[in-house]
């Protein structure tokens, strides 16, 4: 079904054609992209409560949806009919056409259904083509079949993390011609599935998408209706560790209370149901059960998501997934008790190849070859060998740099032995790429070649979810766009089911604190709501009794330090989905949760409206020393209860316009009088009078009072004023904040009146900056300011948490492309045109249609081209030498000057 979905896609905006009753191609508005809820794959629906969202795309101003009416039909020939028999919404008079909850008839297990929507504009009528949608199996109890495995003495290497790889097999008769066939299939940690020999969903790598194991376990559905035949079938699967067989431990001697590292959940295992109706509609289903068979004695010889994959040729089961295949020699399958958690449709699409990278060097070192990709990517190495012979070892070695002496930098990957293996089994050609792994890595080690490859040779698969890119920007200044090119390979580096730390070294984990500004900038550059809204799932699946959320999610790591600043991204993220893409169902899913963990947080650690307990403070700030990580001196390092207690009161704000959207308006008043009781505490304990600065005077310790509104009435200026000053003095325009103090600096500089100071530190290229990283060769983002200098033991060249607000600010003010209300169906354009900067060009493809906004200033000449989708207005605050012009706008394209 997916390739089906993506030509009606495809076909819809290419063409915009308008089909149907309302069709004339000649029409002033089209619907286009009509999407149900989470169609992207997995294609089957893991809800019955479906929604609705479409586009309208019109050449004309001023375009507004008046009404729409939404069919859901049971059968194609109904919905042509004009008959919604599952669901006719009626014309309803609304402007929303973003995620429109369906309210027909229940819509249970395996339903089919096609829809259409008919929307009325103030320029004309239209409707959309119609578009096919299925549900997975909704309740878990219609999942008949066992978990199967085995537990195999001989391939327990090194606490059991680094296993041969499990082969399952099982032929089965089908007695009539097939009409409809769905396999529903999991495996723990990662599966891949085979019918008749072909690979199902063969573009889905490294499935399911992680989940604690210990509370949900997602599955995934494919139509599989053309692989089976009337006679025998074989369906084959293969089993790798994953997140579930207890991955290494880590150098980083960080379990002090006694949690292991990463948590052991069990040795791999699956589970599977084939439900077959026939021509003839009678129903058959296959399921996994003792009957299986299982060997390890396959070609992946070792598998671990961080150490690599060692694939053995020689060992290879040539037809096993097919019918026919000897068996004998293979274990019968166990039944075994299967993971602890609920069988759930995976909701969030599969990782796909996204891109392909091709390499653009080769260097050669005595027997071994270098290849440089150009770029720091994560995924895999796919080979494309000639010349080996029977039981050659090729070996590829990731890392993301190479050092002066043309070796690779191993030390920042601490225990992961990041190493791909491959035995050939005869002197024919090699083509090959892993399965159960993925690297980060700019650089491949070869070693074990008969001849000099060629780079065409080698291609780099980009793995990540599959989402779309929205965002693009780009500015007169080329380190500013070289520094957006970085976050961009930086966050589509660290999206695998989870927003990762980091894609290489043996960590690799969802830390919550790097995303709870960081998410909202993401959101500009990608669509990655699906994820993100998964991800808060797996907060919640996380929590424990009291009420406490780990720091890394899914907690792989049981780290539950009980920080504000790290969780609190339950709270963020929630909100970001709600103003980026207007979904409300995160808030009203995880509201609960919220709450829990707050009053937890205030009742345990609580004490007069302060809280002090911190793990990590304003984490990987600009040490004092070139070579350190973590500053150790005391003017630099701003105290735990600044940061507990300024993002207490920041949460307080974003609860007080959550509680109602959950439903809960009358918890406002708890959470105004917490933020008051805070906010003077705050104030009480950290404002110094005299001085107008907070605690130690610390950049972040300023910030966190001016931002989050917590200053005194009328000495913002004073406050704001010692972050200029510390900032032009002590620092020469240069960052002095981590991780925490980051996520308000760039827009606190705009907004409090030094955009100036802003772009300065945007478009640095000494240290510490964004742009020294890129000057120093980076082709992503560090984790530390000083990655090229600090100790490699904590030193990643691929995380984001350092972006702090930068995205947001080069979107909302660069740009200036705010959302007034949710999903930007009201939109503000506020552009800040600063000295230095000649020109923006910047868009976002939000839910409701493309925003543009691109202007030039030439001497004092502002020139602006923007563009409004249709179905949204805007404010316009047009810059002038007096300050902003605001009016409000309708649809379309325009072209405005002004001088400044
Ligand atoms: C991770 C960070 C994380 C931090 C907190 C690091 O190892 O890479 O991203 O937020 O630990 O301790």
């Amino acid at each position: 079904m997916q390739p089906m979905l993506m030509k009606i896609l495809s076909k819809l905006t290419a063409t915009l054609l308008l089909i149907g009753a309302f069709a004339c191609s000649q029409g002033p508005v089209s619907v286009v992209e009509p999407k149900t809820e989470g169609m992207i794959n997995p294609e089957y629906l893991h809800t019955g409560a479906p929604r609705f969202t479409w586009r309208i795309e019109s050449e004309l101003q001023d375009v507004v949806q008046k009404s729409y009416r939404i069919l859901v039909a049971s059968s194609e020939k109904n919905l042509k009919a004009g008959i919604g028999d599952l669901w006719d919404s009626g014309e309803v008079a609304s402007g929303i056409s973003v995620l429109i909850p369906y309210e027909g008839v229940g819509l249970g297990s395996r339903t089919q259904a096609w829809w259409k929507v008919i929307v009325n504009t103030n320029k004309g009528t239209d409707e959309s083509e119609v578009s096919y949608f299925g549900t997975s199996i909704l309740d878990p109890s219609e999942i008949k079949a066992s978990w199967i495995g085995h537990e195999f003495a001989d391939d327990v290497l090194e606490f059991k993390t680094r296993l041969a790889a499990r082969y399952l097999r099982k032929e089965f008769n089908l007695t009539k011609k097939v009409k409809d066939a769905k396999l529903y299939i999991s495996g723990v940690g990662l599966y891949e599935a085979f019918i008749n020999g072909k690979e199902i969903g063969s573009d889905d790598h490294l499935k399911p998408t992680v989940s604690d194991y210990d509370v949900t376990v997602y599955f995934n559905t494919y139509d599989v209706t053309d692989e089976l035949r009337k006679g025998t079938n074989t369906i084959g699967v293969e089993l790798g560790a994953g997140r579930y067989t207890g991955l290494r431990h880590s150098s980083v001697p960080r379990d002090r209370d006694g949690t292991r590292q990463f948590r052991h959940y069990g040795v791999p295992q699956m589970i599977a149901q084939i439900e077959v109706t026939y021509a003839d509609g009678t129903k058959e289903t296959f399921v996994s059960d003792g009957s299986w068979k299982i060997t390890n004695k396959g070609p992946i010889r070792l598998n671990n998501l961080f150490d690599g994959e060692r694939y053995d040729a020689r060992m290879e089961l040539t037809g096993w997934n097919a019918n026919g295949y000897d068996d004998s020699s293979w274990l019968d399958a166990e039944i075994v008790a299967g993971p602890k958690g609920t069988l759930l449709p995976q909701p969030n699409p599969a990782i796909k190849k996204m891109e392909v990278v091709k390499p653009v060097a080769l260097i050669e070192k005595g027997d071994l070859y270098y290849l440089d990709m150009g770029q720091n990517m994560v995924g895999w190495l796919k080979i494309n060998i000639k010349g080996q012979q029977a039981g050659d070892t090729l070996s590829m070695r990731f890392a993301e740099v190479l050092q002066s002496d043309t070796t690779l930098l191993l030390a920042n990957m601490r225990r992961a032995e990041v190493t791909d293996l491959y035995i050939a089994k005869d002197s024919k050609p090699i083509e090959w790429e892993p399965s159960f792994t993925y690297h980060g890595f700019r650089y491949v080690e070869i070693k074990g070649l008969r001849n000099k490859p060629s780079l065409s040779d080698f291609e780099g698969h980009v793995l990540y979810d599959q989402m779309t890119t929205t965002g693009s920007f780009e500015c007169s200044n080329e380190i500013m766009n070289k520094v957006h090119k970085n976050a961009y390979w930086g966050i589509r580096s660290n999206y695998h089911g989870m927003p990762t730390d980091c894609p290489q070294r043996d960590e690799r984990l969802g830390w919550n604190g790097d995303r709870t500004t960081g998410a909202y900038g993401e959101a500009y550059i990608f669509n990655n709501n699906l994820m993100y809204a998964k991800w808060l799932k797996d907060f919640e699946d996380s929590q424990k009794e009291s009420g406490s959320l780990p720091d890394v999610v899914p907690a792989y790591w049981r780290f539950y330090y009980d920080s504000i600043t790290w969780p609190g991204a339950i709270v963020t993220v929630a909100d970001m989905l709600y103003q980026q893409f207007g979904d409300s169902q995160p808030i009203v899913r995880h509201y609960d949760a919220m709450k829990k963990w707050l009053r937890y947080m205030k009742e345990t650690y609580g004490d007069k409206g302060i809280i002090t307990k911190d793990k990590y403070g304003d984490w990987c700030m600009p040490p004092e020393s070139l070579d350190m990580i973590h500053s150790k001196d005391p003017n630099r390092i701003t105290e735990a209860g600044v940061l507990s207690t300024a993002f207490y009161y920041y949460l307080m704000g974003k609860m007080m316009k959550l509680a109602p959207i959950a439903g809960y308006p009358e918890d406002i008043p708890y959470f105004e009088a917490e933020a008051a009781e805070t906010k003077e505490a705050f104030n009480r304990e950290y404002f110094k009078e005299e001085e107008g600065y907070y605690a130690n005077n610390t950049v972040t310790a300023n910030l966190l009072g001016l931002w989050f509104g917590m200053t005194p009435e009328g000495r913002e200026q004073d406050v704001f004023k010692n972050i200029v000053e510390k900032t032009e003095n002590d620092c020469k325009g240069h960052v002095s904040t981590g991780v925490v103090g980051i996520q308000q600096l760039m827009r606190t500089l705009t907004e409090y009146g030094n955009p100036q100071l802003a772009l300065k530190i945007a478009s640095n290229e000494t240290y510490p900056s964004w742009g020294y990283m890129v000057n120093s060769g980076a082709t992503t983002i560090w984790e530390l300011w000083n990655g090229n200098t600090a100790r490699p033991d904590m030193n990643s060249a691929n995380h984001v948490m350092l972006l702090g607000d930068l995205l947001i600010w080069k979107y909302e003010y660069l740009g200036g492309i705010r959302a007034l209300e949710p999903g930007f169906k009201k939109i503000e354009l506020k552009p800040y045109p600063i000295e230095g900067l000649d020109y923006v060009n910047c868009s976002y493809d939000s839910v409701y249609g493309t925003i543009v906004s691109n202007w030039k200033r030439e001497g004092n000449t502002f020139t602006w081209n923007f563009t409004i989708p249709a179905n949204t207005t805007a404010t316009v605050c047009l810059p002038t030498s007096e300050g902003y012009d605001s009016v409000e706008y309708p649809s379309g394209s325009y072209t405005l000057s002004s001088t400044l």
